[in-house]
């Protein structure tokens, strides 16, 4: 097909996601280790791993070879049956999860990780609401997106009943006016018990958290939240479930978001890096309490592509390849030399307000017009102005992906990226944070 062609397609009938439609878009062709070639030709750094999922890097070739060993075996086969890939990658999935989170059941994404997780949840309890962050984002999906609590979420309403909403702690902005993350804590765990003593606490099945705050901020909790959480669960018989879609897979420097901290949910929801985008696959994950009930009970739940043999293959040589290479480690030392040089961009530019982060390749870059009163930039939801935009267009032009909104600037490149990468990277980030710099007060 002619490149114009392309183009024209993809400006005139494709129809993108949360986007008002028929705009242009960059067309990629090819895509290896860290970086993406788009049709002309150009090469972008994908500092941002795709959305968060390709943790290993694009066309890891140990994967391939072992995508199309099984696609010469099998691809897919009907959902009543076993088959060997979906045997190893749940043997392989239990090693790596904390405590007794061994009991798997395979979805397409993450979305429909957390559809399956509040039937789930609502049926071992015998309870309806779930609880979720308003700084929280767990999905499309028409139960995900009401669990969901930023703006996503509007146009969606009224969603799914039976979905409450909470703050978590987020010192830069505290909704309690915390000085610092230790009274911050105490704050959001005093006001989410208050919120559970009148809610009704047997009213609730579960509390879900994202370990680390994704795409509203890599807001890294105070160190007792999620203990605290964990607490406030087994005082009420409610259950915890991490949403660990974003966080899983060494984003955070660790296997899971949640090993950070030493807790152990109830239940966790995971998806892209399982296999890194190379093919759809989620999980929702159950500690031997909820798998006990459901030997008693029936899970009333079912997707056509769940355990698909391809996906499951991937999912195996994914897990392989973080092993081998020493992913995960590589996610907690490189993510601590990607956090220093981007607080050195904070020291710089006037319009760096916070650079949060510190455990993985998991970092954002908070912009504000103005440092001292910590006044945000564009404002949630884009209330005072759309700079995320410009930004991204100005880093293209550089030839460097990241995804931008709001006041964020979200930077989490694959976990294999170098230091020497990350360097020539950040330097791209410096440059044109002169635009935003331009804009502060
Ligand atoms: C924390 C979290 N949960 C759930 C999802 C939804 O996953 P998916 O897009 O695979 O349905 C996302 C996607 O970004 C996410 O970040």
């Amino acid at each position: 097909m002619a490149r114009e062609e392309i183009k024209e397609i993809d400006k005139s009938k494709i129809i993108y996601s949360w986007a008002v439609q028929g705009n242009e878009h960059i067309i990629i062709d090819h895509a290896e280790r860290i970086y993406m070639w788009d049709i002309d030709g150009k090469r972008y750094i994908d500092f941002c791993a795709g959305l968060l999922n390709i943790n290993i890097g694009h066309s890891h070739p140990y994967v391939l070879e072992a995508m199309r060993k099984q696609m010469e075996k099998l691809t897919y086969v009907s959902t009543l049956f076993g088959t060997e890939p979906k045997a190893k990658l749940t043997e392989m999935i239990g090693e790596i999860t904390p405590g007794d989170l061994d009991y798997v059941f395979y979805t397409n994404g993450g979305a429909e990780a957390n559809e399956n997780a509040i039937k789930a949840a609502r049926w071992y309890t015998g309870r309806h609401k779930v609880y979720a962050a308003w700084r929280g984002y767990h999905g499309a999906t028409a139960g995900a997106i009401t669990l969901t609590g930023d703006p996503r979420r509007w146009a969606a309403e009224p969603g799914i009943p039976g979905v409450v909403h909470y703050f978590g702690p987020f010192t830069f902005n505290s909704a309690f006016g915390s000085k610092d993350d230790e009274e911050e804590c105490e704050n959001a765990l005093r006001a989410l018990k208050e919120q559970i003593m009148l809610d009704g606490p047997k009213t609730i099945a579960a509390i879900f958290v994202e370990p680390i705050v994704g795409t509203n901020g890599i807001i890294v909790p105070p160190e007792g939240w999620l203990k605290g959480v964990r607490e406030i669960c087994d005082e009420n018989g409610i259950l915890m479930i991490a949403d660990e879609v974003m966080t899983g897979w060494g984003r955070t420097g660790e296997w899971f978001g949640i090993d950070n901290w030493g807790v152990v949910p109830d239940m966790i929801t995971t998806a892209k890096g399982l296999t890194s985008g190379y093919v759809p696959l989620g999980a929702m994950i159950w500690s031997k309490k909820i798998y006990d009930y459901f030997c008693e009970h029936p899970f009333v739940g079912g997707l056509t592509y769940g355990g698909h043999a391809l996906a499951c293959a991937t999912g195996i040589a994914n897990i392989e390849t973080y092993k081998r290479e020493n992913l995960i480690e590589n996610s907690k030392e490189n993510g601590t030399y990607l956090f220093k040089k981007l607080q050195e961009l904070k020291d710089k530019h006037p319009s760096v307000g916070d650079v949060r982060g510190g455990k993985g390749l998991f970092c954002c870059i908070q912009l504000v017009e103005n440092k001292e009163t910590r006044e945000p930039l564009a404002g949630f939801a884009d209330a005072r102005r759309n700079v995320s935009k410009e930004i991204m267009g100005r880093l293209f032009d550089k030839g460097l992906y990241l995804f931008a909104k709001w006041d964020y600037m979200f930077i989490s490149p694959p976990l294999c990226i170098t230091k020497e990468e990350i360097d020539e990277a950040v330097g791209i980030i410096d440059e044109v944070l002169e635009y935003p710099d331009s804009l502060t007060k």
